[in-house]
């Protein structure tokens, strides 16, 4: 599979890992914490986290809600696919049956990652960022979401989960063989880097991939290194938007953005390393949500409603 503009192996790639799950594929959530501040802490991210799971389990949004920032100095914000939108009509409105869920938790950002599916009624896979006012971490002053349903890039949710759950993604206990904050920031820019602009030509070299390392993109299955492009893709434009959720514990990172090195397309990218290598890849991309540029022939037949699977 080539990448439709760029003559490229591959997809993208990139994973982040967080679970919690309802019904099947639980992770739990890890047992000590970094340099949390006492206020935001990783088991009150979690616990906002499964809230945020259960509202779309339910379509409502009660328990979710009471914690918004609101009033004179509340602010808070809906982001969907990277535009504002209104959480009363999002796809949080709609009762999901998830099968899947895993969320990880930034202490310093104050804010967690959830990815979760589900099949029915409706098949969706959708990647969360919930982000907590830092002066008050009780409150959620944004909630921002890449929501991938039928038509989007690659997309199969029962492939999706059938991966997913094939996957090991528990806290790093040791936390001296956790990922620092750092590497784990690199790797995660240096993967958006290699599509385009000023450090495409220096991101591979900061990408540890380790093998085996798994990059699950949309529904497919792929070696990490297949389809990797050396040196950079060489296009001007840089993947912008970026959001981070960074977790040592966990040792992922996830990035929401948009994938502006091929056009105006909602992405989200996490990784995660195990031992000082990237273990596994996640991405969950949309089609362009304009007419501009697209994943080209692959996106169209999506967009039509046929099989891009190999
Ligand atoms: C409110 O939220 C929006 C979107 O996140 C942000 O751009 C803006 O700066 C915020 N305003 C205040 C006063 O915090
Ligand atoms: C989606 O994936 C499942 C599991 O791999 C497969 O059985 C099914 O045929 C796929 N659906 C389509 C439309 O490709
Ligand atoms: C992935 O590809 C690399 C490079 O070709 C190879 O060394 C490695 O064995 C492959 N891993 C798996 C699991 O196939």
């Amino acid at each position: 599979m080539l990448y439709p503009d760029f003559k490229l192996g591959s997809g993208l790639v990139l994973g982040v890992l967080t679970i919690s799950t309802l019904t099947s594929s639980v992770v739990t959530a890890a047992p000590t914490e970094p340099l949390a501040s006492k206020a935001c802490s990783r088991e009150a991210l979690l616990a906002t986290a499964e809230k945020y799971v259960a509202a779309q389990n339910t379509g409502k949004l009660d328990d979710l809600q009471s914690l918004f920032s609101t009033g004179a100095s509340g602010n808070f914000t809906y982001r969907e696919n990277n535009q504002i939108a209104s959480i009363q009509k999002s796809v949080i409105s709609k009762a999901l049956n998830v099968e899947y869920s895993k969320s990880t938790a930034d202490t310093v950002a104050c804010a967690s990652y959830t990815e979760l599916i589900a099949l029915t009624p409706e098949p969706y896979v959708i990647a969360t960022q919930i982000r907590h006012g830092l002066d008050a971490p009780e409150t959620i002053t944004m909630v921002d979401s890449i929501v991938a349903t039928t038509g989007a890039l690659f997309f199969n949710a029962t492939a999706t989960l059938g991966y997913f759950r094939s996957e090991s993604w528990k806290p790093i206990e040791n936390p001296s063989s956790r990922p620092s904050r750092e590497v784990l920031q690199q790797a995660i820019d240096g993967y958006l880097d290699l599509f385009g602009g000023p450090n495409g030509a220096t991101a591979l070299s900061r990408l540890p991939f380790g093998s085996p390392c798994e990059r699950v993109e949309g529904s497919r299955y792929i070696n990490c290194t297949d389809g990797m492009p050396a040196g950079g893709l060489g296009g001007s434009k840089e993947n912008s938007m970026r959001r981070y959720v960074i977790d040592e514990v966990m040792g992922s990172a996830d990035v929401l953005c948009s994938f502006t090195a091929v056009g105006n397309i909602p992405d989200s990218h996490e990784l995660r390393i195990e031992n000082g290598k990237i273990r596994y890849v996640h991405t969950i991309t949309l089609c362009a949500i304009d007419d501009g540029p697209d994943w080209g022939p692959t996106c169209k037949a999506a967009k039509e409603g046929k099989s891009t699977r190999r």
